[in-house]
């Protein structure tokens, strides 16, 4: 009872002290002992048998987003959660795949093959071409009003093209390539069919449109179809008569590509989450914790978007922390770094609560006080964006095997499941126990450690 009381004072004194330290556990440091003991009651209940039987079942079947094999996923990471009495909630969103049904560009009767865009508007227009040269902002014509506009590839965004002579009052768009590189391309935003054609085709109508006017015919249908992902959420709420008021969140995302088996990516993290989750349920803690699965990352983070969008503010300020693991567990990533190549990857490339917790359980328990840089790329990125400290744990450089069909559970190291646990799991830990005082997003564990920033190549 004394030696613990002795030790929130000592973590107090350091809070005090800690504006802008980096704090962190090194060997010899008054505090070893103590939060080697506190990392003890979490990372020696870590079994790395749960965690790779987790992505034996789940790389069994690809899970990509708004198919069955993610709802099979789903099912499996809810009956987890379900099971070890945590509060489970399966987050709905929407998702839509674009299908071309037609996709005709016709000028003077004769069909040139285009090509839509993706995302291009459905209608069925004719109308008189006017040359708009690259629809730079400022540049483009009044006489394009009502009329289809020819535009060349280059310099600018599709979608700031399209933009552009949409608000002349363009009803569409021909857009021919900027190299011999054919004709499909383009995104757009549905506002007005747009079709994408060669640039030979493009320069013929330049030339013609020089000596008098020529008329087109773009005839696009792109049916959309609406499919369902989800996040799961299980939140694990703290003693009540202990409650800092504050929530740490820890995620991964349960889809993986197009027929991937998603081993590595993402099933290692989500192996992970559902294991520190097991050993949570049965730890005394003071902060909520919060344990999430995201679908649809694989198509640009759709899943933890749609969850942070649908946070009440409230929650949002009480959220400290946010870890995420993605690909933990590949046996070829990481080169000869230490760890594996276990690094710390932060939207803005500073570090932050997270980074700084992460890097002082590697020092503390391996040795390695964890690299950080900058990287977006996974689920972190929303949480960033919303103001909560937040890194991805990663192996980096990547394995051969990312969004691979060989991203197999041959490809998984134990030992790397092991580590990438162990740290997120301790670093969370010293955020949750119940002998720190509540964090304001700021740094916590006792004593200093210095850890760089690496420009590591990813991929
Ligand atoms: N796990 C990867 C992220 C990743 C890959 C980070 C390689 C570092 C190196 C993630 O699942 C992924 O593939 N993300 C997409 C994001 C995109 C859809 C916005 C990517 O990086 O292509
Ligand atoms: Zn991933």
């Amino acid at each position: 009872m004394f030696r613990r009381k002795s030790i929130i004072t000592v973590l107090a004194a350091s809070m005090i002290l800690s504006s802008g330290v980096v704090y962190a556990q090194t060997n010899g440091a008054p505090n070893a002992q103590s939060d080697t003991a506190f990392d003890n009651k979490v990372i020696k209940k870590i079994n790395v048998d749960n965690m790779y039987n987790t992505i034996k079942y789940l790389s069994a079947v690809p899970r990509e987003a708004g198919t069955e094999g993610e709802v099979r996923g789903v099912e499996y990471i809810e009956s987890q959660f379900k099971s070890l009495g945590l509060e489970t909630k399966r987050i709905p969103f929407p998702i839509y795949d674009y299908k071309t049904n037609r996709e005709l560009a016709k000028v003077d009767g004769v069909d040139l093959n285009g090509h839509a865009f993706s995302g291009s508007g459905s209608e069925n227009v004719t109308a008189e071409l006017v040359n708009v040269g690259k629809a730079l902002a400022g540049t483009v014509p009044n006489d394009v009003a009502g009329k289809i506009a020819l535009v060349e590839r280059g310099d600018i965004t599709f979608v700031e093209k399209v933009k552009n002579v949409v608000a002349k009052g363009a009803v569409g768009v021909l857009m021919y390539n900027n190299s011999a590189n054919g004709n499909n391309f383009g995104q757009a935003n549905g506002e007005v069919p747009a079709v994408a054609i060669t640039r030979a085709q493009g320069l013929n109508l330049v030339e013609r449109l020089k000596n008098g006017s020529v008329e087109a015919t773009l005839d696009v249908e792109i049916q959309t179809i609406e499919k369902t992902s989800y996040v799961v959420e299980a939140k694990l709420k703290p003693n009540k008569n202990k409650d800092t008021g504050q929530i740490v969140t820890i995620g991964a995302h349960h889809d993986s590509v197009h027929l991937g088996p998603g081993a590595n990516d993402d099933a290692s993290g989500v192996s992970a989450v559902l294991e520190l989750a097991r050993i949570f349920v049965n730890t005394p803690i003071d902060t909520e914790v919060r344990f999430l699965t995201f679908g649809s990352e694989e198509r640009g983070m759709v899943g933890s978007s749609f969850y942070v969008s649908q946070l009440p503010q409230s929650d949002i300020d009480r959220m400290v922390a946010h870890f995420q693991m993605d690909m933990i567990g590949g046996a070829e990533a990481g080169e000869d770094h230490p760890l594996g190549g276990l690094i710390m990857y932060t939207i803005d490339g500073k570090k932050n609560l997270v980074t700084d917790l992460g890097a002082s359980a590697g020092s503390r328990m391996y040795d390695v006080p964890l690299p950080y840089g900058q990287l977006g790329r996974s689920d972190h990125q929303p949480f960033h964006d919303v103001g909560i400290p937040s890194a991805l744990f990663i192996h980096s450089p990547v394995e051969p095997q990312y969004h691979q069909p060989t991203d197999t559970i041959e490809h998984i190291s134990k030992e790397k499941l092991q580590q990438a646990a162990s740290i997120v799991g301790a670093s969370a830990y010293q955020i949750v126990r119940p002998d720190t005082p509540a964090l304001d997003r700021a740094h916590v564990a006792p004593a200093t450690v210095n850890y760089d920033f690496e420009n590591r190549p990813v991929d």
